[in-house]
């Protein structure tokens, strides 16, 4: 593995396909479509190529051959990341959300600290970042409650689950937003930027 000073986290997002389907089908085209992202971005790591496996139950994947792997799918984007550190990935529409969600999700500190983003962008910049780092653990939604927002920063926030600090990243595209965590103080963010043009970061409201 090379020095934790070089660690580099190969990321790529991909549209969605467009597809006439629902329910069941319309998931498994997402979970495909987020398997070829996969494929993409372990091949740009120079990563092993496939079968990346899963946790028969729950579905947690494995790391293969030291390489450590995230996926996230909804109806617009599929997102993959491969790193040689444990790394989570997350995507979420930037839409408004029921009081009682939003309190769930989020308790006052936290809301105060994502405040003057607006009211969709911070709470879904809250829930995005939890998601990816509760990834990134493995430890799943069953952790959220232990997993708070520390800081701040531009397109970055820190957060704390089990004693441990957590850097996440994120990144917006129209509606949608990107949230990716990597297991390691110092790391090379490698975006497939040629691939999908992501939107300068910005704290204002999507139109
Ligand atoms: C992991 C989790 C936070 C992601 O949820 P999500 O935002 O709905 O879905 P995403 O598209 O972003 O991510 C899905 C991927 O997360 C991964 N994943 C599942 N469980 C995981 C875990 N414990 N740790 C890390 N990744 C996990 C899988 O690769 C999954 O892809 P797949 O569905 O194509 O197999 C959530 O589904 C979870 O905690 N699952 C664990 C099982 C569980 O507790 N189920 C009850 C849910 S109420």
């Amino acid at each position: 593995m090379s020095s934790r000073s070089q660690i580099a986290a190969h990321i790529c997002v991909l549209q969605t396909p467009v597809a006439p389907l629902k329910g069941r089908e319309k998931v498994l085209i997402q979970r495909t479509a987020s398997r070829e992202a996969l494929a993409m971005a372990a091949a740009r790591a120079g990563a092993p190529g496939g079968p990346w496996e899963q946790e028969e139950e729950g579905g947690r994947p494995l790391p293969k051959d030291g390489w450590y792997w995230s996926v996230t799918h909804d109806a617009h984007f599929v997102a993959a990341v491969v790193a040689q550190v444990p790394v989570g990935i997350d995507t979420e529409q930037i839409t408004l959300r029921r009081r009682e969600m939003i309190e769930r999700i989020l308790d006052g500190a936290e809301r105060d600290l994502l405040e003057g983003n607006g009211e969709a962008l911070a709470f879904t910049r809250g829930w995005c970042a939890k998601e990816a780092v509760l990834k990134a653990t493995g430890i799943g939604i069953g952790g959220l409650s232990r997993c708070k927002i520390r800081g701040r920063e531009g397109a970055e926030l820190s957060l704390c689950l089990e004693g441990k600090d957590w850097r996440v990243i994120q990144k917006r595209k129209g509606k949608s937003l990107f949230a990716v965590t990597v297991d390691t103080p110092e790391v090379q963010y490698d975006w497939n930027e040629t691939e999908l043009a992501f939107d300068p970061w910005s704290e204002e409201e999507c139109e």
